[in-house]
Parts: C-alpha cells; sequence; structure tokens
C-alpha cells in the first residue's frame, strides 16, 4: 500500500465498497508498486497495476523472457506462455516454474474443464502467482480439438462455470483473455452476451484482443493479422461497462499508442512488440506509470542479465535458452544486425558459455566505432 495518511478508518473493521473503489482508484499506477494491497475487510487482496501487461505468447514469454523484461520495468504485469491444464496435472515436467523475481506474474491456462482448471488454479496461487487468467482467445486447430482457447466464446455459461470454479479456489484475481468475437459472431451484442454471463460470476478483469477469430481456414499467425483490428469496440465496452477493469490488446507497438489507449482503458497489453524490440519496456515505468528514476541503458539491461545467465549454465541450463530471448535488445541500433547474427551462430553450439554474449557485443562495439 502506498503511503497515504488520508486513507478512510474501517468501521466495524470494514470497508464500504465504494471505499475500496477509493483506494483502488487513487492507487491505480501508484509509483513504484507493481502492485499494490487494498485493505478489504480482515483480509489483504491484491490490486494489480494493468497498466501494461506482456501477453502471454507460447515459446516466447518463458521464465527466462520474462526474468529478463523485469529488468527494465519493476511495473509490467508479466503473463506466462499458455499451460494447458492437462499439462500441469499430467505432465512430468513442472509447468509451474518461475522466478520469484518475475512478480507480479500471471498464469494463462488453457483448458474448458471447471474442475481441472480450480485444481490448476490452486497449485498456481499456492505457488504464489498474483493472477489466474483464462485464455479464450488462441484460435489454433489443436487448442478448438482441445475445446478450449477461442471456441469457448460460443459457450459463454461454460466460460463463466470455469471462472466461479477457480473463483471458488483462490483469492487471487481470475481474469479472462478473450477476443471481439468468432467467426460471423462478431456483433457488438454477442461480444457483451459473452461478457455479461462472465461477469456475472465476479470477473472483473478482461483483456481484449481487439480482432476477432477464423475458427477456420486462418493460422494463429495469420489470425494476429487478417481480421481487422476495431479498437473503438473496446473503447465502447469500458463506455458500457465502467465498472470493469479493460485492457486492450492488439497492433501496439509504440508507448505513444499506450497512452491514448490509457485515455480510454485500464491497461494495454503488448505482446510481439514487447517481444521483438524489448527495449519498449525501458521507459514504461517513466512514460506510462509516472515513476522518477533514470532509464536503463542496454548496456545495463545486459550487464544485469549476466548473472543470471550464468547461473542457468551453472545448473546445466543451454546458453540459447536465455539469449534467443535478447536478440531483439539492440533492434534499432546501429550494428544490432552484428549482434542478431553473432548469437544466432554461437549461443547454440555445445558449450557455448557467457563469452558468446560479451564477444557479440564486443563485435557490435566494434562495427559502431568503424
Ligand atoms: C508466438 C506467439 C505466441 C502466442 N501465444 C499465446 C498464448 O499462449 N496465449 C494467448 O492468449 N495468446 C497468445 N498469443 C497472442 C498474443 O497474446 C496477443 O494476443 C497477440 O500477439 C496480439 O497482440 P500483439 O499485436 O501485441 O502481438 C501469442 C502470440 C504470439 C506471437
Amino acid at each position: 500500500m502506498t503511503g497515504n495518511s488520508s486513507y478512510p478508518i474501517p468501521v466495524n473493521g470494514l470497508y464500504t465498497v465504494s471505499t475500496v473503489v477509493l483506494l483502488v482508484s487513487s492507487v491505480k499506477c501508484a509509483p513504484g508498486s507493481a502492485l499494490v494491497l487494498v485493505l478489504f475487510g480482515n483480509y489483504m487482496q491484491t490490486q494489480l497495476n494493468r497498466t501494461f501487461s506482456i501477453a502471454p505468447m507460447l515459446d516466447w514469454t518463458d521464465r527466462h523472457y520474462r526474468y529478463f523484461a523485469r529488468l527494465m520495468s519493476a511495473e509490467v504485469l508479466l503473463y506466462t506462455e499458455m499451460v494447458t491444464t492437462g499439462a500441469i496435472i499430467h505432465g512430468r515436467g513442472d509447468y509451474l516454474a518461475y522466478n520469484q523475481e518475475e512478480h507480479p506474474v500471471a498464469l494463462q491456462l488453457g483448458g474448458s474443464n471447471a474442475v481441472d482448471l480450480a485444481t490448476c488454479a490452486k497449485l498456481a496461487a499456492e505457488r504464489g502467482y498474483d493472477e489466474i487468467n483464462l485464455n479464450v482467445g488462441c484460435p489454433s486447430d489443436r487448442v478448438q480439438n482441445g475445446r478450449f482457447g477461442a471456441c469457448l466464446m460460443a459457450e459463454p455459461t461454460l466460460v463463466a462455470e470455469c471462472v466461479d470454479a477457480m473463483k471458488q479456489v483462490v483469492d487471487i484475481p481470475v481474469t479472462v483473455k478473450t477476443r471481439i468475437g468468432i467467426d460471423e459472431q462478431d456483433s457488438y451484442e454477442f461480444l457483451t452476451e459473452f461478457i455479461d454471463t462472465v461477469k456475472a460470476v465476479g470477473c472483473n478483469d478482461f483483456i481484449i484482443h481487439a480482432r476477432k477469430a477464423w475458427l477456420q481456414g486462418l493460422s494463429p499467425k495469420e489470425n494476429r493479422e487478417i481480421p481487422e483490428l476495431d479498437y473503438e469496440r473496446v473503447y465502447q465496452l469500458k463506455r458500457d461497462y465502467a465498472d470493469l477493469s479493460i485492457s486492450i490488446n492488439g497492433g501496439v507497438k509504440t508507448l505513444a499508442e499506450c497512452k491514448t489507449h490509457l485515455q480510454q482503458l485500464d491497461g494495454v497489453m503488448v505482446g510481439r512488440e514487447a517481444y521483438q524490440n524489448p527495449y519498449i519496456l525501458a521507459e514504461v515505468d517513466q512514460q506510462l506509470c509516472g515513476i522518477d528514476k533514470p532509464v536503463m541503458s542496454r548496456d545495463a539491461v545486459l550487464e544485469k542479465l549476466l548473472p543470471y545467465i550464468e547461473k542457468h549454465l551453472q545448473a546445466g541450463g543451454k546458453l540459447n535458452h536465455v539469449t534467443r530471448h535478447i536478440i531483439g535488445l539492440f533492434q534499432g541500433e546501429v550494428g544490432s544486425r552484428v549482434w542478431r547474427r553473432y548469437i544466432s551462430e554461437n549461443a547454440h553450439k555445445s558449450g557455448a558459455g557467457i563469452e558468446v554474449v560479451t564477444q557479440a557485443r564486443q563485435e557490435m562495439k566494434a562495427v559502431v566505432s568503424l
């Protein structure tokens, strides 16, 4: 909680709902607090800063990327890749592993069996995740065959049942990431019926990818490019559901665009740009959250990452498991191609160590000073 002596005194140990709303709105983007605690009755409720979040991206936003992203911003809300309930319940690996430094971090679940989702949500909450997010946006065939992802937009009652089951067993927020429609079902009424049904079980936070998904005939990649973005529809949703937290997702590339969206909405979720040009994160805290601190240089970010890479290597990990996520760090800088090429050509070699990273930097500097 941010220090503020004017917070009201609870009557009989309880805050009224309006008091909580006041508290929440007053600390929404409190400097230096990605996560604030709001007193509600006898227990603490977490209030996450949703101003800027990094989208769940399979194969991309793994724990190494998330650690790297966190070095650049204390405020961004990180989402894991989608993890299916089947993997968590029946898989052999630890699909819930993450670094403590990642907080605040949300686990995105894929599934549509309420009992399984509740089991996984509970396990995740016990492991310390800050939020559970249900994937209602992925259009891949594999996901559709498992009856989850975007096709669930057509089954709002089932989604509500799943959200309700998860909410029954965890105290952290349970949120939904969805699209504005699927196939021919792309009217505003279709979207609001979905929202109404899921809201009715107490889901207060929605992330809306502002394009519909075509469930047949388009690949997941095409489904991130071909259906048109409709930001206005998401703005309309926020106007009609002022009590909900609505974050927008899709095609956002700059912090200036984020600022425009934030005039209408509670949060912006950025995917590809945050991965391919990760240094965009270095100014999120200052530009979007009003935090007064120096912007870290790319070299300083790298410097901070080196001990993490060393620890990873000492634990038997492979260099390119981390370095594949930092290939875009110098995007837009002179010599960035040299960096990218050196890492790509050398980091996967057997026995590759930290020297590949330092050498890549040297090679890049040599080109710049030529
Ligand atoms: C490689 C990749 C993997 C993705 N995996 C997921 C996923 O696991 N769960 C999900 O909800 N969305 C996933 N998405 C979609 C993104 O979360 C996001 O909705 C989409 O990329 C649009 O945002 P952007 O234009 O900012 O990238 C993925 C996107 C990419 C590029």
